[in-house]
């Protein structure tokens, strides 16, 4: 029996399908490049996107292409992706075209949970793009760290862990997403904690270094960590859970340039080494979960993290002195986020007006300074 009755699917659909580890097979025809830069976990490239363009011949014919699973068809916006599946469907091919294509992946979210004593945390993930927001749960009282998906995802999720959410902060003004933190704020009377800067023009409560915040019984305490951006911050979970904002990632570091000259860029990398000497000395056993993650994230649940001891085991940039740190940071920096003025300009207001976010934020996070 077929999986639905038409010759579309919605990203909901697909989402579902990975949730309940229903075999299916994605396939991507897009090139290589756009494959590379960003795309389905576990979907296989099949790069034919010229082909479909070029001739009205059945081309899964010439290239001898089988399947015994249902096939997904992935394009950029879900057009060819149609004409795919049109063909793929004259072979008998149970197939299905993803609606909006990958630029409509971007907003697909999944979630992963531990528990420490008697906190929760629940990390929840931006498969399409890498944003990791959390949710930390303690004795009926909830915080979000970079709300980057709608607000009534965490509403839902307090709710189904019986708890109300009390506080809601940013770790930085964000240019690969847009901030959902002041309307979960304003949706869920929760105070909402921004770093201190004059740059937003809507009210928040700024946070200063040191600032601590309860949540039931846990403590969160915010580190000044500059460098991604003037204003960046960190926050420390008991003593235990760092997270890490756009400061460390699991594979490097945040990228210092977006919106600076070259001479405030070289300082901003400055900065950024000294946050990061600051939190080299957290125990090794310290927790990072960082606010990215470099690849497309997976459905198996997993929490994205490790511990600082794995990532100074790991990560040679850590390593270097300032100089040598400044020189490698500057050297090779990675394209700017797709609309990142954009994003920033609508993160200064709080407010998306009538833009489109699907079209502002489609495509993949660049706030590492790694390609
Ligand atoms: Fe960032």
């Amino acid at each position: 029996m077929a999986l639905f009755d038409t010759d579309t699917i919605s990203i909901e659909s697909l989402k579902k399908l990975l949730q309940e580890k229903i075999p299916v097979k994605i396939v991507d025809i897009r090139s290589q490049e756009n494959f590379d830069q960003w795309h389905i976990p576990g979907s296989e490239l099949l790069p034919v996107n010229s082909a479909l363009q070029e001739t009205d011949d059945n081309i899964f014919i010439d290239i001898g292409f089988t399947s015994d699973l249902p096939v997904i068809v992935v394009c950029q916006e879900g057009f060819l992706s149609r004409k795919a599946t049109e063909q793929l469907r004259d072979l008998d091919i149970e197939a299905y075209s993803l609606e909006g294509g990958i630029k409509h992946w971007t907003r697909v979210w999944n979630t992963a949970e531990m528990q420490v004593n008697d906190t929760k945390i629940v990390q929840v993930r931006r498969a399409g793009k890498g944003c990791l927001s959390y949710l930390i749960i303690n004795n009926g009282e909830a915080a979000v760290i970079d709300a980057a998906v709608e607000p009534q995802t965490f509403i839902d999720l307090a709710s189904d862990n019986q708890a109300q959410i009390k506080y809601v902060l940013d770790t930085h003004i964000h240019a690969d997403h847009f901030s959902r933190s002041k309307q979960l704020a304003e949706q869920t009377g929760a105070q909402l904690f921004i770093p201190e800067q004059n740059i937003l023009k809507y009210k928040f409560n700024p946070v200063r270094d040191g600032d601590q915040i309860t949540i039931g019984k846990a403590i969160l305490k915010a580190l000044h960590t500059p460098g991604h951006t003037d204003e960046s911050f960190s926050y420390l979970l008991n003593n235990k859970i760092f997270f890490s904002g756009d400061l460390l990632f699991l594979n490097g570091v945040g990228r210092p340039d977006l919106k600076s000259t070259n001479e405030v860029t070289r300082q901003k990398t400055a900065k950024l080494y000294r946050s990061l000497q600051k939190v080299l000395n957290l125990p090794e056993d310290t927790l990072v979960l960082p606010g990215h993650y470099h690849q497309p994230v997976s459905f198996n649940g997993n929490l994205i993290g490790e511990t600082l001891k794995y990532l100074k085991e790991h990560l040679s940039l850590l390593h270097l002195d300032e100089t040598t740190f400044i020189n490698e940071i500057l050297t090779d920096m990675p394209d700017t986020p797709p609309n990142y003025e954009q994003i920033v300009d609508l993160n200064i207001y709080g407010d998306v007006g009538n833009h489109d976010l699907v079209d502002l934020e489609a495509g993949e996070n660049r706030c590492n300074s790694q390609k």
